[in-house]
């Protein structure tokens, strides 16, 4: 597990005190659950595709849905768990919004995503999905199958309210604080460390924007967790 997450981890299990049995949404679920709690958990997973949730063994529940429009019961999740997810949404606000009804009274939203402002999100924003497939089969190059609808690289929006700041505004707006928030960049990933061509090339035009920009534009991914402080 990524150093990351390891804290991520830590944080949420101390937050779930001495909750022995805990209802866990993973929304966007995908083939495999990337975080593992050390109590008995109920997982439900949500997903569009059919083949990933097939795939994922992880799960007690699976739901076949749209996570911006999907009717939850209001206030049955503990945890709710967006890894990568909210950048391919059109609406995610729409899913944020259903996350803040389904989470508990002092239940967490934890969100990992690429951020919009970084060299990283600001390319994937901009290029077409196309340049996507390209740069996605070079950098996983061991990868074969790349198809439109079932496998990575989903299609991408990443829009700007999913932007750190514009989830922080969107959190005070609607009853919940933010508890945690970590960055860390694909700098840092096995695989691009990899791929020495590449891994130069990012790291130079990271530097030059983080320094044209006076730091906003800077690391690729972020960690974020809000915390339902009140019933709207
Ligand atoms: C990049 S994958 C991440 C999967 C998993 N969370 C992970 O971290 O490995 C994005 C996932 O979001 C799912 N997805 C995309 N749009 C969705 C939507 N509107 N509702 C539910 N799931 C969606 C895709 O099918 C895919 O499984």
């Amino acid at each position: 597990m990524r150093e990351e997450f390891i804290k991520l981890k830590e944080f949420i299990d101390q937050e779930m005190g001495s909750r022995s049995s805990i209802q866990v949404l993973e929304a966007g679920c995908g083939s495999i659950s990337h975080l593992h709690f050390d109590r008995e958990i109920h997982l439900v997973g949500i997903d569009i595709s059919k083949k990933q949730l097939q795939q994922n063994t992880d799960l007690d529940e699976s739901i076949l849905g749209d996570i911006q429009y999907y009717s939850f019961s209001p206030a049955i999740f503990d945890i709710v768990v967006c890894v990568d997810v909210l950048e391919h949404l059109p609406k995610p606000e729409l899913a944020l919004l259903n996350f803040a009804n389904s989470a508990k009274t002092n239940g967490l939203i934890v969100l990992k995503l690429p951020n919009v402002l970084s060299l990283k999100g600001l390319a994937t924003k901009f290029l077409p999905h196309f340049l996507h497939i390209l740069a996605y089969r070079y950098l996983k190059s061991k990868r074969k199958s790349v198809s439109r609808s079932e496998a990575a690289p989903f299609k991408t929006y990443l829009k700007f309210s999913t932007a750190p700041n514009a989830i922080r505004r969107f959190a005070f707006q609607n009853g919940l604080s933010v508890v945690y928030f970590d960055t860390y960049d694909i700098t840092a990933t096995d695989w691009l460390l990899r791929k020495r061509p590449a891994h130069a090339v990012y790291r130079l035009l990271k530097a030059v924007f983080r320094f044209i920009s006076f730091g906003h534009i800077n690391d690729s991914e972020f960690i974020l967790v809000l915390k339902k402080v009140a019933n709207r």
